[in-house]
């Protein structure tokens, strides 16, 4: 479903990315997880060109994203979700407004589907009430839920998630891992996660990567990585798991 191969990207001297691979199998869920700063975001958005990358292949659902023309580009980027860091709502939108935005701009629904479809999405992540509420009004983790059901309002066959717990608390970032769980049984995405939280990475990944120094240093299970005899790897473990 999503294949990489031999990706390069570098800004100017700085070399963020070098001979990537990875293979993700439809209906699975690959985390990439690595410190701050080492190019996790930087790999998503090369994956659907929000930042064009200088070489390799990337393979999503059969198509060579980097020989896409832009319109084709276009009507790919609309079967893939995309929950970036931040809540990413238009602020000056309601609730309502958010979640209707891609439908009315992408497809062909009455105004009467895509209010069922906006009330099915906001069951779903738990925040039917909140239907006219405005951004400014809702928490962090709130925030994050519309974001979720905003990117999946579409349907896609794909989710990208950028650091969906980053900047949330312990138990609303639990929250959070079990709506991505939930949304997975429902959907059967193929999912790219990155993120830096130990409890989401163990609960929602298929497989995990680690991108250290421009390279997945690692590729496997959660439990093959808990028990890397790695020295880096034990040593970020140590720190990533006691938070
Ligand atoms: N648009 C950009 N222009 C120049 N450098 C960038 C740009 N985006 C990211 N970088 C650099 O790429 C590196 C990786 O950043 P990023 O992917 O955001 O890290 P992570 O998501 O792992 O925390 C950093 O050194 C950052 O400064
Ligand atoms: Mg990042």
């Amino acid at each position: 479903m999503i294949k990489v191969e031999n990706l390069h990207k570098k800004f100017e001297e700085n070399i963020v990315l070098e001979d990537l691979n990875l293979f993700v199998k439809e209906g699975e869920t690959e985390v990439v997880i690595g410190r701050s700063g080492i190019g996790k975001s930087v790999f998503l958005k090369c994956l659907v060109r929000l930042i064009e990358p200088d070489n390799g292949k990337i393979f999503i659902d059969d198509k060579h994203v980097l020989d896409l023309k832009l319109k084709e580009l276009n009507n790919l980027r609309k079967q893939i979700g995309f929950l970036f860091q931040g809540s990413a709502l238009y602020d000056s939108m309601s609730v309502e407004e958010n979640l209707s935005f891609p439908l009315k701009k992408h497809t062909e629904l009455s105004d009467g589907e895509i209010r069922d479809r906006t009330i099915e999405m906001l069951e779903m992540v738990g925040l039917v009430d909140a239907l006219k509420k405005m951004p400014a009004e809702l928490s962090g983790g709130m925030k994050k839920r519309i974001g979720l059901a905003r990117s999946l309002i579409l349907y896609p066959k794909i989710m990208l998630y950028d650091e969906p717990t980053t900047g949330l608390d312990p138990v609303t970032s639990k929250e959070i891992t079990r709506l991505i769980i939930k949304m997975q049984e429902r959907f059967k995405m193929t999912s790219i996660v990155v993120t830096h939280d130990m409890i989401c990475t163990m609960s929602v990944a298929d497989n995990i990567v680690m991108l250290e120094q421009r390279h997945f240093i690692f590729s496997g299970t959660a439990d093959e990585l808990m028990n890397s005899k790695d020295k880096f790897i034990i040593n970020f473990l140590s720190t990533h798991l006691e938070r």
